[in-house]
């Protein structure tokens, strides 16, 4: 154990045994169709190498929120045939009647998928009846599953401290990953954060003030700081009631020796929709009937010129509504910059949460950063220096 957690190097001769592999299937579905497979993608090397060495693996997940309440929308039993392409193996269903005896017909290299953990109302309230119930399934519990480990629930956590624990392949690259980004990164650190509201991130801004040396801000987010230095920002989204909040962040971090980068130039419209008549003016020319939607293209090559200067980079969040074209460009343009910069050597780029893996995605640059994060919640959370309760048990154990 070098990194204060055990992983698929410690866990030792696996052949025969049921191994509980924690995975997150959690993956969006329309018409009965996976429409982003990225975290099915994300289990293949733990399930994969432990089916390889003849270990029996039963994988745990959950889908969705049904709170306890069985419903075929929410069955993991849809996901199977996705899921066996993407591994490109058999894999079974094994739902929650005559487990153990299904479970006892499986054989050394078999994969098989169990329903919903959290079609068990115990799952999310980590009930030790339930993580009972799961680990009289296994001999051994693989936590492979990061962007659910900001959930202390059986299959999460309660697992980990009941049964012998270590980090799958994938919860080890992101672990890594996030330690080098934040933990203990290389200087200069800029962080990107944007996004619709500061309200949703006002943790992680005041955690990162303190860690980081440029924190660039994006998004609507950026309106309420702008506001907050008196800046008119039109019909922008804007929370004015937290100016006094942003202004405490900017006073922590000019204590911090951290530079906050607001835009200065912007692209605003008057109407919010696809293609609008727009105008990229300075921030303090916005009209009051107009809503700042990007930021503009004098301060995102003056981004870039920061990023140039770093060594690590954080991204969560996009600069500007990049669903709606042409608000893309701020987000694609700076990714583009840090995508660049990545590729020679000069920069660590870590991303995620959410619309951010959306928004790489779109700039053709997902490939490009050092590290993109599946996870949106637990991304956040590790961003605000909270500790995640499956990593933690995983560390205990
Ligand atoms: C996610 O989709 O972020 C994870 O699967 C966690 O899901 P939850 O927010 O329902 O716990």
């Amino acid at each position: 154990m070098v990194r204060g957690f055990k992983t698929l190097d410690d866990i030792g001769e696996v052949s025969g045994k049921r191994v509980l592999v924690r995975e997150d299937l959690n993956v969006p579905m329309a018409d009965g169709q996976v429409t982003d497979d990225t975290r099915l993608r994300a289990t293949l090397a733990t399930v994969t190498e432990l089916a390889d060495r003849d270990a029996i693996v039963l994988v745990l997940a959950h889908f969705g929120r049904p709170d306890g309440v069985p419903s075929p929308g929410m069955s993991l039993a849809q996901i199977v045939r996705p899921y066996a392409q993407v591994l490109g193996r058999p894999v079974r269903y094994i739902d929650w009647e005559g487990d153990t005896a299904a479970v006892a017909t499986l054989l050394p290299g078999d994969i098989a998928v169990l329903e919903n953990t959290r079609f068990f109302g115990g799952e999310e309230k980590n009930d030790p009846a339930v993580v009972e119930r799961f680990a009289a399934l296994g001999d051994l519990y693989v936590n492979d599953a990061f962007s659910a480990a900001h959930r202390a629930h059986a299959s999460t956590e309660g697992l980990a401290h009941r049964l012998p624990a270590f980090a799958g392949r994938a919860m080890e690259a992101e672990l890594d990953a996030l330690e080098k980004a934040l933990g203990d990164p290389e200087h200069p650190v800029a962080a990107v954060v944007g996004g619709a509201k500061v309200s949703t991130k006002l943790d992680v801004l005041k955690h990162l003030v303190g860690r980081v040396d440029h924190l660039i801000i994006g998004g609507g987010m950026a309106n309420t700081f702008l506001a907050a230095r008196g800046v008119g920002v039109g019909k922008s989204l804007c929370e004015h009631d937290l100016a006094g909040t942003a202004e405490e962040i900017m006073a922590a971090a000019d204590r911090a020796g951290c530079t906050v980068h607001l835009p200065y130039d912007v692209v605003v419209a008057t109407e919010f929709r696809a293609n609008p008549p727009t105008r990229t003016v300075n921030v303090h020319e916005v009209a009051a009937d107009e809503m700042i939607l990007d930021v503009g293209p004098a301060a995102v090559e003056a981004l870039g010129d920061v990023l140039k200067t770093c060594r690590t980079l954080v991204w969560n969040g996009p600069l500007g509504a990049f669903e709606t074209p042409p608000f893309d460009a701020a987000t694609v343009a700076l990714a583009r910059t840090a995508a660049a910069l990545t590729k020679e050597g000069g920069l660590t780029s870590v991303a995620g949460g959410g619309d951010t893996v959306a928004a790489l995605n779109q700039a053709g640059v997902a490939d490009d950063f050092t590290f993109v994060s599946t996870a949106g919640g637990a991304f956040l959370e590790w961003m605000e220096g909270r500790e995640l309760p499956g990593v933690a048990a995983l560390a205990s154990g």
